[in-house]
């Protein structure tokens, strides 16, 4: 099938559907400016994600790590949501059970105006107490005092999930549930190798759910979805959302 034709299928899948589950990694923020963790543009000082991601990271070198996270949250408080988020907040509108699972800690997607968004990464506006476990809110950016403190003196963590670390139990398994009973799974930028996460397309591909998939590059899914579509989300997503003609 040409791109052209698997685009109508999939715009007509969606259409059809009652109940949408969306799956969104870091390629959907990549237009606004946000870093992938596995592109070229996710080193930092020549760091890579997988290095710095980590609690064993943090143990070693909280500073390093910090400063790595309030360089992120510098790229992401100038970011603004992109045609494919907004594609995805009419897509929540049109549709009758909609759910949204991003590995994404940027907030873009809440930003754009999705309201039903399980972030199974965490947030990295929220910070996380590593002695009281007490969580705020914290838009500052640069923070200051870097590593930031909390009210008991001890020092904060990003509250994200790091390699090697639980997701959220409650909202994984709701992304698990939703996964398996809707009536197609859109994936959109999101290498689709960081597991349980990735799972979520899989699910709903065992469970014979029609999945689509919008990524610039082949992934482990490609060969396996209903139907993927190469090309980027800003891009694709509105197209196969207002079901415009090419
Ligand atoms: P990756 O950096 O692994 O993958 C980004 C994907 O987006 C790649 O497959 C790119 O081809 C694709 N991509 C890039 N730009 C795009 C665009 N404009 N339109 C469409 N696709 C585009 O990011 P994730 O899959 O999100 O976890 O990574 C998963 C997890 O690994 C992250 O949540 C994070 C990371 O380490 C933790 O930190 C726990």
């Amino acid at each position: 099938m040409v791109k052209e034709d698997r685009i109508q299928r999939a715009a007509t899948i969606l259409r059809e559907s009652r109940d949408v589950v969306v799956l969104t990694g870091a390629g959907i923020s990549a237009e606004s400016g946000v870093p992938t963790f596995r592109g070229a543009d996710g080193l930092w000082k020549n760091y890579s994600a997988q290095e710095l991601a980590t609690p064993e990271a943090f143990q070693r070198d909280p500073q390093l790590v910090w400063e790595w996270y309030d360089w992120r949250r510098s790229r992401i408080a100038r970011a603004r949501p992109n045609p494919g988020h907004l594609a995805l907040t009419q897509l929540e509108k049109a549709t009758h059970r909609f759910t949204l699972v991003t590995q994404n800690v940027d907030g873009l997607h809440d930003l754009a105006g999705n309201r039903e968004i399980l972030e199974v990464h965490g947030n990295i506006w929220k910070l996380r107490c590593t002695e009281c476990g007490l969580e705020r809110v914290d838009r500052t950016v640069p923070l200051d005092p870097l590593p930031p403190l909390c009210e008991c003196r001890a020092m904060m963590r990003p509250g994200v999930v790091w390699f090697g670390e639980s997701l959220p139990e409650d909202t994984i398994a709701l992304a698990f549930q939703r996964a398996n009973q809707c009536d197609a799974v859109l994936v959109a930028g999101t290498s689709a190798v960081v597991y349980p996460a990735a799972g979520v397309a899989l699910a709903a591909i065992q469970a014979g759910i029609p999945v689509i998939e919008v990524n610039l590059e082949e992934t482990e899914l490609s060969a396996i979805v209903e139907i993927s579509i190469r090309g980027r989300a800003g891009e694709v997503l509105p197209f196969l959302i207002n079901d415009r003609e090419l």
